[in-house]
């Protein structure tokens, strides 16, 4: 099977893993500790089961949504997700940001990113571009990279919050897994047994923070730049601070609270980002979809509530608008797109999910995602 010839969002993951090291799949595949929420955020969404309306015309389906104040042509769009080159080696996220493009959905670019703002930019010259911050020690670094994504045309800003340090991912140390990977007796096998990965590795740069590459990590791999060189004494004040540094659409990723949804707020935010980062950080913490009513509840229409965490079809999507969202955000749905295919896997993952959310508005008799709401759903006892 090709990437393009996938039927749902598990074909690609499948490919993903015949295609990715061992190390490197389970990186994007895991989550913390017990992968309880891991788990626990893709299968919550069967719990909640529609009800629908009958005899509606739905001849045209409406599908366009906004993201940090921009259009988008659909209800999701891409979240930030670090090292995308890890997943291909030549593309990275210049693969993600040229199917974006095409899609005509928002691309969000993480601090961790493995190719230059700058060149992700030009290859997705006109959707919109959000930049997403790890706030480092050294402010200087922060303020400079918020200035040179504003001069590539990024109109939106994303502050990640939990992950003050990075999670207990048991597969990692395991499996001896490092960005940049390397090849040692623990990893070896893994890499061999992934000749056209290994090739493909080989030829391209080396993998890393592109974006910092003048910056002393002292010989840290990411997660080492995560858990020591990254700010652990932020706290509200700060976010107040580079709102008002980066003057534009602005949001709080990754709370999980109604109280931390008005904090954000008042703290200058006009997006609040709901996500347990994939699973990826506490185990064992609420899936989203749950999280969603009571946080839409506690911030005004003006605010946009985006979220994220175990999307993998176009029900799921639906269902996180039908409780509130403005529109959800994709992290692996895309990366195993990326690692199947590169581009073409990832226009596929958007492909598959647009085509769900088509069908599944028109089933639901809602021509108009925007007319979505929780009335369609029942939370099964
Ligand atoms: C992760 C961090 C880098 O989840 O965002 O791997």
């Amino acid at each position: 099977m090709r990437a393009a010839e996938a039927i749902n969002i598990e074909d690609l993951r499948t490919l993903a893993r015949r295609r990715l090291p061992r190390m490197v799949f389970d990186y994007i595949d895991g989550g913390a500790e017990d992968e309880q929420t891991l788990r626990r955020s893709v299968d919550r969404f069967c719990d909640y089961e529609w009800v629908w309306n009958s005899l509606v015309d739905v001849s045209a389906i409406r599908t366009q949504t906004q993201v940090f104040g921009q259009p988008s042509a659909q209800p999701f769009f891409v979240s930030p997700t670090a090292a995308s080159r890890l997943f291909h080696p030549m593309q990275g996220e210049l693969a993600t940001a040229r199917a974006a493009q095409a899609a005509c959905v928002p691309y969000s670019v993480s601090t961790l990113a493995s190719h230059t703002i700058e060149d992700i930019a030009k290859a997705a010259p006109t959707i919109p571009k959000i930049i997403q911050v790890y706030v480092w020690k050294d402010r200087g670094l922060v303020r400079d990279f918020l200035a040179r994504a504003k001069a590539a045309g990024y109109t939106g800003c994303v502050l990640t919050v939990d992950a003050t340090v990075a999670g207990h991912r048991e597969r990692d140390p395991r499996n001896g897994f490092s960005i940049p990977p390397s090849v040692n007796f623990k990893t070896a096998t893994q890499v061999l047994a992934r000749p056209g990965y290994l090739f493909d590795l080989a030829r391209s740069s080396k993998i890393g923070p592109a974006n910092f590459q003048g910056v002393d990590t002292g010989g840290r791999d990411v997660m080492g730049v995560i858990n020591e060189l990254f700010d652990r004494t932020m706290t509200w004040k700060d976010a107040e601070w580079m709102a008002q540094e980066w003057g534009g659409p602005f949001a709080v990723k990754g709370i999980s609270t109604a109280e931390d949804a008005r904090k954000a707020v008042d703290s200058g935010a006009s997006v609040v980002w709901l996500s347990n980062h994939g699973g990826r950080q506490i185990d064992t913490s609420v899936p989203v979809v749950d999280l969603v009513p009571e946080v839409r509840a506690a911030v005004t229409d003006r605010i946009e509530v985006i979220a994220d965490g175990g999307v993998r079809r176009g029900s799921h999507v639906l269902k996180l608008i039908a409780q509130g969202a403005t529109s959800v955000a994709l992290g692996r749905a895309c990366l195993f797109g990326l690692a199947a295919g590169g581009e073409s896997g990832v226009t596929r993952a958007l492909e598959i999910l647009a085509a769900d959310v088509a069908r599944l508005l028109a089933l639901l008799g809602v021509p108009d995602v925007k007319d979505l709401d929780g009335r369609l759903l029942r939370l099964r006892l």
